[in-house]
């Protein structure tokens, strides 16, 4: 899991970092410039724009002033840096050679511009003419001078080719025109300070000097800074626009005449990107250039003027759309690092959910198994404590009977040791199951799991075992529903004294027995075979006929957790095993007592009110069988052949069940009840109305008016005669 996630966080950044260099670099291109000034920087300036036309190019740019160890060195290191094309214009002809030589080498393309190199190991050429340039100038002097004067020359850099071609160029030109005498041709270097220098430094006549060709601009105006006359005209090369330029110098008459030098980074850069692309290109480029004079130095300027600021304008377009891009670029690294957290908190969240997940299937894992242990101890709860009752119980009984306690002292000190060890072992189960049990989370920490007060249970074992009998002294009917045949003889012994037994030996029988006998009890066990107490007693407090019955659940089962069970399950009382027979008889004989007994049902109307406001709400439902059994009573009272049957036929009782209900829940035979209700309607009839004794004994479904008047004064103390007065 980990290590997935170390990947996904990998791959984010590594496309947030990718997708922060804009557009790749596809070609690298190195600019060697032999030296640094005004016709450098046009040139270098010209290079940079159009590598906006031309996408991912890259330019690096080197400049060796005019020194051929520096420039040797700039270019080796420009090869080693990973160019994929130079660009070089050679500080002299033969000097830089081997260093071309070795960029060519390396399979670098290379492109040697303006001035000449000795090796052939050069991908292609491109300058304007300077041999040219110097033979237009030769030819414009001596036509300005009309064919005769005197005329000094200051060359460029010894050993660099333009120098060498202008010079000759201007010197070819001048053979033509014997009356010019070129006076000296001096040693520059193409920096006005070294035309200074070499006419200083000239021992030679100049004096009426008429015309000095400094073969570029700078040194024509350093030879101007010195020379005394101000009838010398100056005319140099290189002709570029802007303030120091030659244009300019030309239309303030400051210069003579000059020669465009044409600078062409575009066509460089053009030519260079076919070079890279493998488009066909030309080997050997010759630029188109023209003299400037006082004629046409103004228009090229203003030429000149628009073409920087159309440069102007494109540059700005540039570093406009420069900054979209750059805005796009952060755009494009925010939403990766947002998609990148995304992925990030879907991935915690998965991971958070999977040990969510595997923490409760842990959780209920170690549930399951403590309810399975629980289970087992609970059964075996069962085991021992049943046996063990079954041994206890018995031992109390014949503790009392006269053959123990007439026994001989070794007898009865035996008898003891045996009752004592019982009463050992029943407490060293009990801890032994706490013990055990105590791996559940509802585990009893107490040793005394017998005991365990469920509220309505606590009750002192009170010594009343006589068993009461229901209000007319008849002798109440038990149920007792146990699997276990010892169990139930052993509380046979106990209860055969008391009550009426029934017996069942499982819940499926026991609700059978129950349903037809209408016992007045049921004790019953929890754990049985077919259908367990639990449902059992469930199905008692819901049957129609049997719902009023108190159950008593006897069980093993000790723990609270279970009694609770017994008591949701309608159970009235709770008594876990090994039992007392004390105890249980005490039970059986409050609940006989505590029963509901609507008493009252027929009797003056005044009593009638108050005890319909005391009924508690848990009888509701006895109430309403109850209710039922008085309004059929009540509706047919007046017939005198109304017979218990027909009020059970009306019920869907039988006889049995509705005598055994009845009385359970009055205290009063169906028959005595049926007697009552018409005794109290007389008892309206004879306040109320004004009908005779005779009319109203008839009425209320007496045969005879003697027996009607016997009844009467046995119910109410007086005779129907009374009553009326
Ligand atoms: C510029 C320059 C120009 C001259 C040319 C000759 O560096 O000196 O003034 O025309 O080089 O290569």
């Amino acid at each position: 899991m980990r290590k997935s996630l170390l990947f996904i966080l990998a791959i984010a950044m590594a496309s947030v970092l990718a997708s922060c260099s804009r557009g790749k670099v596809k070609y690298r291109i190195g600019v060697s410039q032999c030296s640094a000034d005004i016709w450098r920087d046009k040139q270098n300036a010209e290079l940079r724009m159009s590598a906006y036309f031309h996408d991912n190019v890259e330019l690096k740019f080197a400049a060796a002033y005019d020194s051929d160890d520096r420039q040797i060195q700039q270019i080796d290191s420009l090869v080693s840096s990973g160019i994929d094309l130079l660009i070089v214009a050679p500080n002299q002809v033969s000097t830089i050679s081997p260093a071309i030589d070795r960029a060519y080498d390396k399979g670098i393309p290379v492109i040697v511009f303006e001035r000449k190199t000795s090796s052939q190991k050069y991908t292609a050429f491109i300058s304007a003419d300077n041999y040219e340039m110097g033979r237009v100038i030769g030819e414009y002097i001596a036509t300005r001078l009309h064919g005769k004067g005197r005329v000094l020359e200051v060359m460029g850099l010894k050993g660099s080719s333009p120098a060498i071609d202008r010079h000759n160029g201007f010197v070819n030109a001048l053979k033509n025109h014997p009356g010019i005498e070129l006076v000296a041709t001096l040693q520059g270097d193409w920096t006005e300070e070294s035309a200074v220098k070499a006419i200083k430094d000239y021992k030679g006549d100049i004096s009426n000097i008429d015309f000095v060709f400094g073969q570029n601009d700078r040194m024509a105006m350093g030879a101007r800074k010195v020379m005394a006359s101000v009838s010398t005209k100056y005319c140099g090369i290189d002709g570029l626009p802007g303030e120091n330029g030659g244009i300019r110098l030309v239309r303030d008459s400051i210069l003579d005449a000059t020669f465009i030098y044409p600078t062409h980074g575009d066509r460089l850069m053009q030519m260079a990107v076919d070079i890279l692309e493998g488009k066909p290109y030309e080997k050997e480029v010759r630029l188109m250039s023209a003299l400037v004079t006082k004629d046409n130095a103004n228009v090229l300027l203003m030429q000149n003027e628009e073409i920087i600021q159309q440069s102007a304008y494109l540059d700005q377009l540039h570093s406009r759309a420069d900054n979209y891009l750059q805005q796009l670029d952060t755009q494009r690294v925010i939403t990766l690092m947002a998609i990148a957290l995304v992925v990030l908190l879907i991935l915690v969240a998965t991971i958070l959910y999977r040990y969510q997940i595997q923490k409760l299937r842990l959780t209920e894992e170690r549930t399951k198994m403590e309810r399975e242990q629980l289970d087992f101890y609970t059964q075996a709860a069962h085991e021992l404590r049943t046996p063990l009752t079954l041994i206890e119980e018995p031992l109390n009984q014949l503790a009392e009977t006269p053959a123990i306690q007439l026994a001989d002292g070794k007898t009865t000190e035996l008898f003891s040791i045996v009752k004592r060890n019982t009463a050992n072992l029943s407490k060293l189960i009990n801890k032994i199951l706490d013990v055990q049990t105590g791996v559940s989370p509802h585990h009893l920490t107490s040793d005394q799991t017998d005991e365990i007060p469920i509220p309505q249970v606590k009750e002192e074992p009170s010594k009343e075992t006589s068993a009461p009998a229901t209000s007319e002294g008849e002798t109440p009917t038990l149920l007792i529903v146990d699997d276990n045949a010892d169990i139930r003889t052993l509380l046979k012994t106990i209860l055969q004294p008391h009550y009426q037994l029934l017996e069942a030996s499982d819940g499926q029988e026991g609700l059978r027995v129950a349903h037809e006998q209408v016992p007045d009890l049921i004790v019953s066990d929890v754990m049985m075979p077919v259908m367990n107490g639990l449902e059992f007693c469930q199905q008692i407090k819901t049957d129609f006929v049997t719902s009023h019955i108190p159950v008593i659940l006897l069980t093993a089962r000790a723990l609270n957790k279970h009694q609770i069970e017994g008591y949701e399950s309608g159970a009235d009382a709770y008594i876990t095993k090994p039992f007392q027979a004390d105890l249980l008889l005490a039970r059986i004989s409050n609940l006989l007592k505590s029963r509901l007994q609507l008493r009252h049902l027929w009797s003056h109307s005044e009593q009638k009110e108050e005890k319909v406001e005391e009924e508690p709400k848990t009888e509701v439902k006895e109430n309403a069988f109850i209710l039922r059994f008085k309004a059929i009573v009540e509706e047919k009272m007046t017939d005198s052949n109304l017979s218990v049957e027909d009020i059970g036929a009306e019920m869907n009782l039988s006889r049995v069940q509705l005598y055994r209900k009845v009385k359970a829940l009055t205290g009063c035979s169906p028959v005595d009840l049926l007697r009552k209700a018409r005794l109290s309607e007389a008892f309206r009839l004879l306040s109320e109305s004004d009908l005779s004794v005779s009319e109203i004994a008839y009425r209320v479904g007496f045969t005879s008016p003697s027996y009607f008047s016997k009844c009467f004064k046995e119910e109410f103390g007086k005779v129907p005669g009374e009553t009326r007065k």
